[in-house]
């Protein structure tokens, strides 16, 4: 997370309010340096830059090096070029003409605040819209940080210089620094603090120029504690909405939510809202014709009284595993099956309440991997989800799960979500609080599943034909994942494989006792692991629900031809034995494992 501090210059807002810039690029010259001055700074950068880069291969066209030259000139002079051509990631020259929703043209100038924006999908969002929309106003970044070097040392080494940007790096060559930093603003904050964790000053410039919010800071972690998790996850956003409404000028509110907020609800799943007191509980019983009497009214406020009660009655080393329990109760209660999806929903539930004529938009994703297409295949942050599974397997190390295989796992590509919410966030920036639908859920189990009988055989084919190499360097083969439907015969499994790989069976000799029991603990340590993946995941991998995205299928019919080159997000269309073997997994390699893992292909 920490690093040294990179070449060039940001706007900075400190704790106390005082706008400076920071530089260590000697031709940078800034327009104006004072708090006074601060509005001046905010506006006379944002025009328009022109990037061109062919993107997925990122070598850089004869056309771009032209106005490199352009560019690395005179940074200055480079911001203030008032081209609008785009050339994205897969060649086509894109010109934001106003037709289709007209997303660049709607986004163009527009100033945002957003958070989460060191995450996984916070990244991909502010890579695309710079590099798609490059005369976007001011992006203000809410960072956790205790100061503002460790602010701007986040910002750089977690966004601005990460791989994940080198299309805007090779765009912009020398320029690139001063480009990122007059449009990244970073801010002291956290969603769990009063005010969000904003000074008074840094509150107010960003309450006068914002246009447009996005909540993507989340605790996703799905047996946190419940006192963590509704901080961040249902607190996060009502301290947010509280903010937007000293919002001056702001168009939008957007929320990143997850389409897991359906809990457990069975079938088609719409794109309903949620109203306070709603509860999956509650709902499944109405549609069950049962008494509803067993199951109390869902109140987001009294569950907040009752963790703030359980933590004071707890002692402090007894608080950490209660308070996960008491999540899961709380969650399974009322028909969610762990806390991250449930506090999430309730997060849902008070931007509802409190937004008053403030337009918002939620979008839902379901499980979101490694990026399609942009800035280039395969981009992936943190093993999550299904990566953990996918590794240990691939390794040799796991060769069965608790799934049904005649089940869907809902994935969608990060580089698509953040596709369909540019498309939205311009949609709903022009109509406003009139238009009723603003749920998207972004998800391909409706339109296109990927079965986990399927998953498993791609798995298998994969890992067959470029296979792991072991500590000496072979490679390993590994079986079909072999998929059970009850805990009882997945742990049966994980027993007998422990003990064939560990060799307990054939443990004999002068030690064997002692020389045994070591090696049952090492087994009994690694079937306790899978167990708790498979339990925690147990509700997704045996889902009953498939996700309606009417939509986000109606937000697609709207683009024009242009945008859907550049934001499409037909969840539809992708080959799921092409993005799993040739994306998702050499993704994984590359950027999770980073050659460990002893690869043959990374
Ligand atoms: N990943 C998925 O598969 C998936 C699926 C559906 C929906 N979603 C939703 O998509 C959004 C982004 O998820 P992600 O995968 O990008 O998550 P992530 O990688 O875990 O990132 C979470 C982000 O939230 C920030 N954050 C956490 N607590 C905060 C606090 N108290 N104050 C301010 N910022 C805070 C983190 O900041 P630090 O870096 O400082 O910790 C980080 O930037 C979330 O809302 C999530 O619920 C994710």
């Amino acid at each position: 997370m920490m690093g040294t501090m990179s070449l060039g210059s940001s706007i900075v807002i400190s704790k106390k309010g005082a706008v400076t810039l920071l530089s260590n690029d000697k031709n940078y010259y800034p327009p104006c340096l004072s708090k006074k001055n601060a509005n001046c700074l905010m506006n006379c950068q944002s025009e328009g830059n022109v990037i061109k880069t062919n993107g997925v291969s990122v070598s850089v066209s004869s056309s771009f090096t032209k106005r490199s030259v352009l560019v690395n000139a005179d940074p200055g002079t480079a911001l203030l070029d008032t081209g609008r051509s785009v050339l994205p990631p897969n060649g086509s020259v894109y010109n934001g003409a106003q037709s289709g929703i007209g997303i660049v043209n709607i986004l163009k100038g527009k100033a945002f605040f957003v958070t989460g924006a060191t995450g996984f999908l916070g990244k991909v969002f502010i890579e695309k819209i710079l590099r798609t929309v490059p005369d976007v106003g001011k992006i203000y970044l809410l960072i956790k940080a205790k100061d503002m070097d460790s602010a701007m040392e986040r910002l750089n080494n977690e966004i601005i210089n990460t791989e994940l940007f080198k299309s805007l790096q090779q765009a912009y060559g020398k320029s690139y620094q001063s480009f990122m930093l007059s449009k990244l603003i970073p801010v002291i904050g956290n969603v769990c603090e009063s005010n969000l964790g904003l000074d008074e000053d840094t509150a107010d410039v960003i309450a006068k120029d914002v246009d447009i919010i996005v909540n993507s800071a989340a605790n996703t972690t799905f047996d946190e504690r419940y006192d963590v998790a509704l901080d961040i996850n249902t607190r996060g956003p009502s301290r947010l909405m509280s903010f937007a409404k000293k919002c001056k000028k702001l168009n939008l509110f957007l929320q990143i939510s997850t389409a897991y907020v359906n809990g457990q609800r069975q079938g088609r799943i719409m794109e309903r809202p949620f109203n306070a007191g709603d509860s999956i509980a509650r709902e499944s019983l109405i549609y069950e014709d049962q008494e509803l009497i067993s199951i109390p009214n869902l109140n987001v406020e009294d569950e907040i009284k009752l963790v703030l009660e359980s933590k004071k009655s707890l002692g402090e080393n007894a608080a950490s595993q209660k308070l996960k329990e008491l999540g899961l109760e709380r969650a399974n209660l009322y028909g969610w099956q762990d806390t991250y999806v449930f506090t999430k929903a309730m997060g849902e539930m008070m931007i509802d309440k409190m937004r008053g004529d403030i337009p918002v938009v939620i979008i839902r994703p379901s499980v979101i991997e490694s990026t399609y297409k942009e800035p280039f295949p395969g981009w992936m942050e943190g093993n999550r989800m299904m990566d953990p599974i996918v590794l240990y397997y691939g390794k040799g190390q796991l060769s069965g799960f608790l799934v049904d295989p005649n089940g869907v796992l809902d994935v969608v590509p990060a580089d698509m979500v953040v596709n369909a919410t540019m498309a939205a966030m311009a949609k709903h920036v022009t109509c406003g609080k009139t238009e009723e639908n603003y749920i998207y859920q972004i998800a391909s189990s409706a339109v296109n599943p990927l079965v986990f009988k399927d998953l498993a055989r791609l798995l298998y084919e994969h890992f067959n034909s470029s296979p792991c190499l072991d500590l000496k360097g072979r490679p390993v083969h590994v079986p079909i994942m072999q998929l059970y439907r009850s805990m009882e015969d997945f742990s049966a499994h994980l027993w007998k494989d422990a003990i064939n790989r560990s060799g307990l069976n054939n443990s004999g000799g002068i030690n064997k006792g002692k020389y045994s029991h070591k090696l049952e603990n090492i087994c009994r340590k690694s079937v306790e692991q899978a167990k708790y993946l498979a339990n925690i995941y147990e509700p997704y991998t045996f889902y009953g629900g498939r996700f309606d995205n009417s939509n986000t299928q109606k937000l697609m019919g709207m683009m024009s031809e242009e945008e859907k080159r550049t934001f499409g997000f037909d969840v539809g269309k992708i080959d799921w034995r092409d993005y799993i073997s040739n994306i998702h997994i050499p993704g994984l390699r590359r950027h999770v494992m980073k050659g460990r893992g002893m690869c043959t292909q990374n």
